[in-house]
């Protein structure tokens, strides 16, 4: 790569640069003396920035630029600092957009919504695979990224098994459930507590803040009848609300629901956001679905609240769509990892003789993107 024009701006407050593929990019003074490269600006062993803004003048601008064979020399004032930029650094960098136009509701890269369509794709890999070949974890972490769920074959039937789930990219986040809890009901219709019901589609923890962001499922045994899980993309929800009727989308983006768990003693966890959580520029960034921990909702005004409850149940009557769903009965052995701040999980009523074992955990995404991302670098590396 390289430029092939570079023209200053303002003064030197900017410089506008055409690269040999026909991208053109401006750049600001301020923007490339704060990212500079050399080991006066960054430590060359972390990479860290050693300067803060204010080391910065205010009045930096670019006395100097001239093209180098593959990078662009600038000479800063007034520090007098002579820095070389990469051509393909730069164009990798670009931020010379107009104004952002796109609609409330967008998802960044690399996230894909799905339906029940998607049931063939739902990607699937062994676990002793997944320990041994890096090609393959980086496949899985990525469907994880891209789908926010994953399943995992052939682990061992033995409890505690699902912390090797979350060995492979992170660490458990242990909670007031413990470092795992059990999943566990025995099929005895005299015992009400452990009827085999259904569950609604919901993430969990919406009480707490900052919330699980993963969850993984593992089975330990699955003998009854019934007793499917089953998965639903909570940003594809969100899409299809947000296509039916844009109000009602707002509505559960602009107000906080409330959550909260007092179910045991010494545990009063509560946490106000918003059933569909966006970034300031619109990018669809959570949801929190949960009947059963859902609280009441007072930060609704009351002109709005009809209007909010109608999408709210809207939003619900999308989750029960069986055309948004994945189901798949886990073996023993098998389990699944959900992002929690996205995908929504269910099980499905069961019933007759047998007996349904599942371990839960909770682990956080942060952990598994970094895996994943160092992964692609390192392999890339290597290729
Ligand atoms: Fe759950």
């Amino acid at each position: 790569m390289q430029i092939q024009d570079a023209q200053l701006l303002n003064q030197g407050r900017a410089v506008a640069l055409t690269f040999d593929t026909g991208q053109r990019a401006r750049f600001h003074a301020l923007w490339l003396r704060d990212n500079a490269m050399d080991p006066a600006t960054r430590a060359p062993g972390n990479g860290q920035r050693l300067i803060t803004i204010g080391d910065i003048p205010a009045d930096t601008h670019i006395a100097k630029a001239s093209l180098q064979a593959d990078g662009l020399a600038v000479t800063f004032a007034p520090e007098g600092k002579d820095l070389v930029f990469p051509a393909a650094w730069l164009a990798g960098q670009s931020y010379d957009r107009s104004e952002d136009a796109r609609q409330p509701g967008w998802l960044a890269a690399p996230v894909e919504t799905w339906d029940a369509s998607h049931q063939d794709q739902l990607h699937s890999a062994d676990l002793p695979r997944l320990q041994a070949d890096p090609e393959a974890l980086k496949s899985w972490l990525a469907a994880v990224a891209r789908d926010g769920v994953a399943k995992v074959g052939d682990g061992p039937i033995e409890s505690g098994a699902l912390l090797q789930v979350a060995g492979l990219f992170g660490y458990v986040r242990e909670t007031n459930y413990g470092r795992w809890f059990e999943v566990r009901t025995e099929v005895n219709p005299s015992n009400l507590a452990y009827t085999g019901l259904g569950l609604q589609a919901h993430t969990d923890n919406p009480y707490r803040d900052p919330v699980p962001t993963l969850q993984i499922l593992y089975c330990l045994e699955n003998s009854a009848d019934g007793g499917d899980s089953l998965v639903v993309d909570g940003f594809a929800v969100a899409q299809r609300l947000r296509d039916e009727d844009p109000q009602g989308f707002a509505l559960l983006a602009k107000y906080c629901a409330r959550f909260e768990y007092a179910g045991s003693q010494g545990v009063r966890l509560q946490a106000r956001r918003p059933m569909i959580e966006l970034a300031p520029d619109g990018e669809l960034i959570g949801i929190r679905f949960n009947n059963r921990s859902t609280a009441p909702i007072t930060d609704v005004p009351f002109d709005e609240m009809e209007a909010y409850y109608a999408a709210y149940r809207r939003f619900a009557e999308i989750v029960d769509d069986p055309s948004m769903a994945m189901a798949f009965k886990l073996e023993p052995g098998q389990s699944f990892i959900v992002d929690n701040t996205r995908v929504l999980h269910a099980r499905k009523g069961y019933s007759g003789s047998g007996s349904r074992w599942l371990q839960g955990c909770y682990a956080d995404k942060d952990g598994l993107l970094s895996t994943l991302a160092a992964l692609e670098h390192e392999l890339e590396a290597a290729a």
